[in-house]
């Protein structure tokens, strides 16, 4: 069930085009771009007479017929070539905004097709710090998960820790050269590590041999090298708890912590499907897969290296069996960016042609990356990787600039204030991700990100605290909700947005595609403060007015709520803006 008043014109349409004869593919309407004109529009009448050969008004004046006679229809027209224009009644609306004011899910239906989605988003590797890449794959990720929670379909959330592979040698490699051995790898915490990883990564660039004893130990470590592995574990161990603060912070969530070295036993088992199936060879000592080259060379997967270590896709190959085997997967998204399409091109060819997880549907998710003011991707001031506690703490600086001190308002001491400069913070971050479409890059707008006006996190946050506080007022007066009341057009308009909420989510799952929801969450948000403005809601010309108006206010609150939990946003209770603020 779902409160999109499309549906019953959609319903009404399909009877008429049965009746009629014609093709039912195009009896649909959608939101009018002529809000001037009408509410909604039906556009098939020339798609109908191209094909019939008719003319396209004559068909839509036989369908406009029709519609007449639908009491909540209250005016009908044909325009321009052939278009339908359809103005519903204003208690028809209201009425249904009734509804969704009722109604847990705000008048939002399931899919049809509900089933099981393990979606793969972080993706941080152990001894290197999360940069902006990996916040992205989060943010869209949490966002993604939160979506696909939301329309019914069972969702396993797993974070795919980067722990397997050279860089695991490379950093053991590193450690052994410092001190001789790996005594006192247990002492090292996360910043020495990830001192360790840059030392190594500017070794193996430069001198082969230190490049040859990492891949060797990487090969030893995953054969099973006790010593190694015990050195290993507490990187891992070590990384992890780095990686969970992290994440947690930006209120970013997994179900399953599993890494590269999970697949561990199960790329064994892979490699021998392959051999078995005949789909493997051996290539200069390496195990390869060869791949179709339909429209492109596609390079060949190398499973196994010629020093017998497992190569990055086997584990992911590996991996989407094991979501087959263990998690029942009936579809897997991956979320990374464009660096790794070919990856996921050919670890899907593979996955494929093995057999392993039949009928998984596997998708992968291609963001844009972060880039500075000078296009070049996001970096600190003096050059280096924007790493995520900088970018939070940048965040909060900024955020800190429009918030009251501490003990400057009641009730407001150092914690209240602190809890409030980091969900503000978070949502800045994120909202500046997220208002964008997935695939394009953005640059990381370092003024107004964190400004309570403006497409902004904060902005929708604060208009929602706005709501909260005038719903308090609301009750300290006495005021209760009532039926919704349809007068002014500003009314009319806020209770049309508000019965989208349905297709903007149901798109925003589809396309995987959280900038549909960031988008409506604004124009919403805008359109109720141009209500709230020509419609005062304690000062109504009669109670019922106010009733009405106080209804659609927390719908309102309601919805916009649920789109920023929809993007792993926080609505704090309250907002609080500095003096200068104004
Ligand atoms: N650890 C990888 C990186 O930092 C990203 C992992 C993406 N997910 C995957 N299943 N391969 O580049």
């Amino acid at each position: 069930m779902n409160l999109l008043l499309e549906n019953e014109l959609n319903g009404i349409l399909m009877a008429v085009f049965e009746k009629n004869g014609l093709d039912k593919k195009f009896a649909f309407v959608k939101v009018s771009d002529r809000p001037d004109l009408s509410d909604f529009q039906c556009n098939g009448a020339l798609a109908l007479a191209k094909i019939a050969h008719k003319n396209p008004r004559e068909i839509a004046s036989l369908i406009a017929e029709e519609l007449k006679k639908i009491d909540f229809i209250e005016t009908i027209s044909v325009d321009g070539p052939g278009f339908i224009n359809i103005k519903l009644k204003n208690d028809f609306i209201a009425a249904n905004t009734d509804k969704m004011a009722v109604d847990e899910r705000l008048g939002c239906g399931e899919v049809e097709d509900k089933h099981k989605v393990v979606l793969d988003y972080g993706g941080p590797n152990v001894a290197k710090e999360m940069h902006v890449g990996h916040l992205r794959s989060g943010v869209i990720g949490e966002s993604i998960r939160r979506i696909e929670k939301f329309v019914g379909n069972d969702v396993i959330a797993d974070v795919h820790l980067g722990d397997w592979g050279t860089p695991m040698g490379m950093i053991l490699a590193e450690i052994i050269k410092t001190d001789g051995n790996l005594d006192k790898v247990n002492s090292y915490d996360i910043a020495q590590i990830t001192e360790f990883y840059k030392r190594a990564n500017i070794h193996c660039k430069e001198d082969e041999s230190a490049k040859e004893s990492a891949r060797k130990i990487t090969a030893e470590l995953q054969s099973g090298n006790s010593e190694y592995r015990k050195a290993w574990q507490h990187l891992r161990d070590e990384s992890m708890k780095a990686i969970k603060e992290n994440y947690e912070q930006l209120d970013v969530n997994f179900d399953l912590w599993w890494g590269e070295s999970d697949a561990h036993e199960t790329c064994g088992k892979v490699v021998k499907i392959a051999r078995e199936k005949g789909l493997s060879e051996m290539d200069n000592g390496a195990e390869i897969i060869r791949l179709e080259e339909s429209n492109k060379p596609k390079p060949p997967v190398i499973m196994v290296k010629s020093d017998g270590a497992f190569g990055y896709q086997l584990t992911d190959i590996a991996t989407a069996k094991m979501r087959f085997d263990e998690l029942a997967a009936e579809e897997i998204v991956y979320f990374t960016d464009s660096r790794q399409s070919l990856h996921f091109e050919q670890v899907f060819e593979v996955i494929d042609k093995l057999g392993i997880a039949p009928n998984v549907k596997l998708k992968h998710i291609v963001f844009g990356t972060v880039n500075g003011a000078d296009g070049k991707p996001f970096k600190t001031r003096d050059g280096g990787v924007m790493n995520l506690d900088t970018l939070i703490e940048m965040s909060k600086d900024k955020v800190r600039q429009s918030l009251p001190k501490a003990g400057e308002i009641e009730g407001y001491g150092e914690k209240e204030i602190e809890k409030l400069t980091s969900q503000i913070a978070v949502a800045a971050i994120k909202f500046q991700d997220l208002k964008n479409t997935i695939n394009s890059g953005y640059v990381f707008e370092l003024d107004d990100f964190a400004k309570f006006e403006g497409k902004t996190g904060p902005y929708i946050q604060y208009a929602v605290a706005r709501i909260n506080s005038m719903l308090r007022k609301a009750k300290a007066n006495g005021l209760d909700f009532g039926k919704v009341i349809l007068q002014a057009p500003e009314e009319r308009a806020l209770a049309l947005k508000l019965a989208q909420i349905h297709n903007v989510i149901m798109r925003a799952h589809n396309e995987k595609e959280p900038s549909i929801i960031a988008d409506y969450a604004y124009n919403l948000a805008q359109i109720f403060s141009t209500f709230y403005n020509a419609c005062p809601v304690m000062s109504a010309e009669n109670g019922e007015l106010a009733a009405s108006r106080l209804t659609l206010a927390k719908l309102v609150r309601d919805v916009l709520t649920l789109m920023l939990y929809l993007l792993g946003i926080e609505a704090p209770q309250v907002m609080l803006k500095a003096e200068n603020q104004g």
